[in-house]
């Protein structure tokens, strides 16, 4: 069975992460979306609450299972028996970071975890969580870039900020 992670942060998912799952799922006999659990960032949404938001999301996909991690990614895939790593690329920028990202994974998992990258398509490539985060904590239109359900969800976290 071939089975790959999609490691990210999804804070929150937007259509680029879920256009990315979508081309990936087709690879796999099963992707798993695994959301980084960094305890030294402060994210919009809990862990439970991306995980909530991503099997919402992904729900039509049924070779897509969505769970999370701590620590290194390297250990995690080792826990699981996955070797591929997915991950999408926006830009030349992101291609710097994320090819030390990738070498380094390989070289600390002796060659047990290789990354594949998809090009993300050209409508969402100006698209990031931090951009659709500052957007809607300023009251901007975010529709065309994450789903409604989403939406509401960020909107209504940034109301109860404002209320604080
Ligand atoms: O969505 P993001 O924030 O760009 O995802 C980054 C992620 C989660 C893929 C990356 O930060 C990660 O795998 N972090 C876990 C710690 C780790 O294994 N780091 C790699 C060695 S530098």
């Amino acid at each position: 069975m071939k089975r790959a992670v999609y490691p990210g942060s999804f804070d929150p998912v937007t259509y680029g992460h879920l256009d990315i799952i979508k081309r990936a799922s087709r690879f796999f006999d099963e992707l798993i979306v695994s959301v980084l659990n960094n305890k030294e960032k402060t994210p919009l949404f809990s862990v439970e609450e991306r995980v909530n938001i991503l099997r919402e999301a992904t729900k039509e996909i049924p070779n897509v299972k969505v769970d999370c991690f701590s620590g290194l990614l390297i250990n995690y895939a080792a826990e699981n028996d996955l070797h591929i790593a997915v991950r999408g690329l926006r830009a030349i920028t992101d291609f710097e970071y994320e090819l030390q990202i990738a070498q380094t994974n390989r070289k600390l998992s002796q060659g047990q975890l290789d990354t594949m990258f998809l090009t993300t398509s050209l409508e969402y490539a100006y698209l990031s969580s931090s951009s659709v985060k500052e957007i809607a904590s300023f009251g901007g239109d975010i529709s065309q870039c994450v789903p409604e359900f989403v939406e509401k969800l960020i909107q209504e976290k940034y109301r109860n900020a404002k209320q604080q």
